[in-house]
């Protein structure tokens, strides 16, 4: 499959599932001795649930200019997505942005409300730790909800995708897209959602909003 000139450059992985494309790249960009101690040094929390990720409490990281440069960078990955992969000319800004610590920890199935795209970097991994995409119906299944023979696991014919994460694996997908992680070791993630914003639409077509 023939990949846009400029993601190939930045060697983008393109992964489709029911006709949602998610992004992964890895920049092998490294967080300084600093940026890491202010992502642990963060408040966390741990929810309800048995055996969750630790939560950073903060949801506005990016708010801080310490992690300045970490903003900066995911923001030009996630403009390639929505530029080269989207291909739509609108503007995007950040919304939320947090960070999680996984050892040995499930991190529970969920989609992301009120963003339009989702990334998350994998600022340190080890062991084997996944991220699973899940949509309720393969294309296949949407087409005929029969119990094919598959032969060979497909973006067609598969209603979850499993992606094994590496150290420094930037990931970028639409927010709506159902996920969840299941780690067999440990990895500190930076979280973030972003939305369109600016002028979207026309007055001559009565669709003219400004966000
Ligand atoms: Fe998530």
């Amino acid at each position: 499959m023939g990949l846009p000139k400029k993601l190939t450059e930045m060697q983008i992985k393109l992964i489709i599932i029911n006709g949602s494309p998610i992004g992964i790249l890895n920049l092998d960009f490294e967080l300084t001795k600093e940026e890491k101690k202010n992502i642990l040094g963060l408040n966390y929390a741990k929810d309800e649930y048995i055996n969750c990720p630790l939560i950073s409490k903060e949801v506005f990281l990016f708010k801080n200019k310490k992690f300045k440069r970490i903003e900066e960078i995911l923001f030009r990955c996630v403009n390639q997505y929505k530029n080269e992969i989207l291909k739509i000319d609108n503007d995007l800004r950040v919304i939320h942005s947090w960070a999680t610590i996984n050892d040995n920890t499930n991190h529970e199935q969920h989609a992301h409300k009120n963003s339009f795209i989702s990334c998350v970097f994998y600022v340190e991994n080890t062991g084997d730790n996944k991220l699973i995409f899940k949509v309720e119906k393969s294309t296949l299944e949407k087409c005929h909800y029969f119990d094919y023979k598959i032969k060979e696991y497909n973006w067609f014919n598969s209603s979850a995708w499993t992606i094994d994460i590496n150290k420094g694996d930037i990931v970028i997908f639409l927010s709506d897209l159902f996920h969840q992680s299941i780690n067999k070791g440990k990895k500190t993630m930076i979280g973030a959602n972003y939305f369109l914003t600016g002028e979207i639409g026309t007055e001559k077509h009565y669709t003219y909003l400004k966000i």
